[in-house]
């Protein structure tokens, strides 16, 4: 015969949980010990609690002292204030998953609806959670109780947590036709549904099921129905005394499942009689090796503002105080958490002293953040954070994985006076210094401005290089001024300032740059110095062109005749502008042929006549001209020379005459 163990079968967590405070009251509280109704629904619990002085009361008012414990089934609202009015101590074992409805249940009621409970009426957990909307909700436990249902306000349904989901589906789907609107939580523990759907597959492979509880248990009850669908070969026994092994021996195979309020040994016992091949520990899982340090990972299985129940395959389940859940305790545990959300955790302590695994979220949250901190810091990744405190020395940033301390000169590039007004600023920088053994993360913001102005620059020296590189001695280069001074001009040549002397912008002398030129101006000019070692790049405008007196000696010669400009009057002469910077003489002698006393009576100044280049002095530079000589010598002055006449004179009359002669 084969036999199979249902995985979920046993306590469950709520259950569990209950057992434990149970067990550790007995043990530690001065006084008796009540339980409010039988903790479990299983004699041998029972009997062993009240061996240990654990008595069950039926009746609150039938005690008046001692310590009073809630069973994981929960009580209503008016239980718990008739127990405080009498100063009795109250253990409140109600199972968080219970706890989440009633506080549903109140709220909801507070709000104006009318509650429906999809459930048995007459289930402890239904009675204690009506008992949180004054009594006033409606019990709801089958389709046709649903088809009848009226209200006059909106409806909230929660369910019994240990309801069948089929149920509950086709109730809600009755009340949602007549009210579209109606606010549906399903309430069904999640413990529960997974036991009926293990139960329900093991039904179906299985000749005979045998389902072990007590035979009042509402869930173990369930259990049984649901399995009975599968197989008419259901026996629902309280413990392994009821075995008919001889009738089971009929089968080839038996699965085995149990409600959850039945303990592990009497499933262990059961299983024994069926199958002694087996180690029913291993099964069970309880064997699972754990230590203090282990990190293990969990599914949620009830939250509350204080604790974050997790169940991690062990025989116990592991528990996370707020506290070591979240850094932000002003912040709702119920709002980061919620029932299904898979958490790792490390184990702190194995017992917590009520039996459950003391576990810690922030310690493997810290052990992920110093990693994801040596990851960075390896890797010289750039990281963003916040300014949160101001500490001796530097401040604090919270990276958002991990905070790190900047020490105060690690800000910016200039000294910061008062550390107080960086509080609050995002800053973005890298992990300079870590160290794992002393937790030790200092952060620089500064690294990285060094490390933005040694690129600047490298790209300006590139940029600098390629422009300076470009340039050739002699060439004629055309670029914007990029600013203007007494003594000359810098010229923009993209990265390189080139700059033009006052002396080299023109032939002429230039008193005032700023008066010849503006900002802006493109400016062709003459490479006249490269200076590689300093980048430096002298220019000359002037240069472009010829120097005008080279301009001049190429283009004239002596008895050239020109016209000029008359520039200057003097009592020697007038100057006259040949082209410009190039200026000549006219001496007074040669102005005319007759005798000039007054230079002024022949030339004014801005005349332009044609004169002859008499002398060219490459060396002093001056230009001799003549206007008398762009004229023939006038006939009177030759008369008067031709009259002259001596005895001795080898010159005929003939001679002297022959113009007045030939005429
Ligand atoms: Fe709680 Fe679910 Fe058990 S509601 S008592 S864990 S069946």
């Amino acid at each position: 015969m084969k036999v199979i163990l249902a995985k979920s079968a046993g306590f469950c967590f709520g259950v569990d949980r209950a057992v434990k405070k149970a067990l550790s009251a007995a043990r530690e509280e001065d006084g008796r010990v009540y339980t409010y109704g039988e903790l479990i629904h299983n004699k041998m619990v029972v009997d062993e609690l009240e061996s240990l002085g654990v008595t069950v009361i039926e009746d609150i008012d039938s005690v008046s002292s001692g310590t009073v414990i809630i069973r994981s089934h929960g009580v209503g609202k008016d239980v718990i204030g008739k127990l405080r009015e009498k100063g009795i101590k109250i253990i409140d074992a109600t199972c968080p998953k219970v706890k989440s409805v009633q506080n549903k249940v109140e709220k909801y009621h507070n709000m104006g609806y009318n509650i429906v409970i999809v459930g048995d009426m007459y289930h402890p957990e239904v009675a204690g959670v009506n008992g949180w909307c004054e009594n006033a909700a409606t019990v709801i436990n089958s389709r046709s109780d649903a088809v009848g249902y009226v209200s006059e306000k909106p409806v909230c349904i929660v369910s019994q947590t240990t309801v069948i989901k089929s149920l509950f589906d086709e109730v809600c789907a009755e009340i949602v036709k007549k009210y579209p609107d109606t606010l549906i939580f399903n309430t069904i523990c999640n413990a529960t549904t997974t036991r009926q759907e293990e139960a329900v597959e093991l039904a179906k492979v299985c000749d005979a099921m045998i389902v072990i509880g007590g035979l009042h248990s509402s869930n173990t009850k369930k259990l049984a129905q649901l399995c009975s669908i599968h197989t008419d070969r259901v026996y629902h026994i309280e413990s392994s005394d009821d075995i008919n092994k001889q009738e089971l021996c009929e089968f080839d195979t038996v699965g085995i499942t149990a409600g959850a309020s039945t303990p592990s040994q009497a499933i262990s016992e059961v299983f024994r009689i069926m199958d002694n091949t087996m180690n029913f520990e291993e099964l069970m899982g309880e064997v699972k090796s754990l230590r203090t340090g282990d990190i293990v990972t969990g599914e949620v299985i009830a939250v509350n503002e204080a604790e974050v129940f997790v169940n991690i395959g062990y025989k116990s389940d592991g528990v996370i105080k707020k506290a070591e859940f979240m850094k932000d305790l002003y912040e709702s545990l119920t709002s980061v958490v919620a029932i299904g959300d898979t958490v790792e955790a490390m184990i702190t302590e194995m017992n917590d002293g009520t039996g459950n695994v003391a576990l810690s979220k922030l310690k493997v949250d810290e052990m992920a953040a110093i990693n994801v901190v040596g990851e960075k810091f390896e890797a010289k990744e750039l990281v963003k954070g916040k300014i949160t405190k101001i500490v001796k020395g530097g401040v604090i940033v919270d990276l958002g994985f991990a905070t790190a301390f900047m020490p105060g000169n690690q800000y910016g590039l200039k000294y910061i006076e008062d550390l107080n007004t960086l509080l609050g600023k995002e800053v973005e920088g890298r992990i300079i210094e870590f160290d794992r053994e002393k937790n030790r993360v200092i952060f620089s913001r500064k690294v990285v401005l060094v490390e933005e102005r040694n690129k600047r620059r490298a790209e300006r020296d590139a940029k600098r290089n390629a422009a300076f590189s470009a340039l050739e001695l002699d060439s004629i280069i055309t670029a914007p001024v990029k600013n203007i001074t007494d003594f000359g001009l810098f010229l923009d040549l993209n990265g390189v300032d080139g700059f033009i002397h006052v002396s080299d912008i023109s032939w002429r002398r230039i008193s005032n740059p700023k008066k010849a030129f503006k900002v802006g101006d493109e400016v062709t000019a003459k490479v006249i110095e490269l200076d590689n070692a300093k980048y430096r790049v002298k220019l000359s405008i002037k240069n472009v062109t010829k120097e005008p007196w080279v301009e001049f000696t190429e283009n004239n010669k002596v008895g050239d005749i020109i016209n000029v400009t008359i520039k200057n009057i003097a009592k020697f002469g007038a100057f006259a502008e040949i082209i410009p910077m190039v200026e000549g003489l006219i001496h007074v002698s040669n102005m005319a042929w007759e005798k000039v006393t007054n230079p002024e009576n022949v030339v004014k100044t801005g005349d332009v006549v044609a004169v002859k280049i008499i002398e060219i002095d490459d060396e002093a530079r001056r230009v001799g001209l003549s206007i008398k000589d762009t004229m023939p010598q006038p006939r009177r002055r030759i008369e008067t020379e031709k009259a002259y006449y001596k005895e001795d004179s080898k010159v005929t009359l003939g001679d002297l005459f022959k113009d007045y002669i030939n005429e």
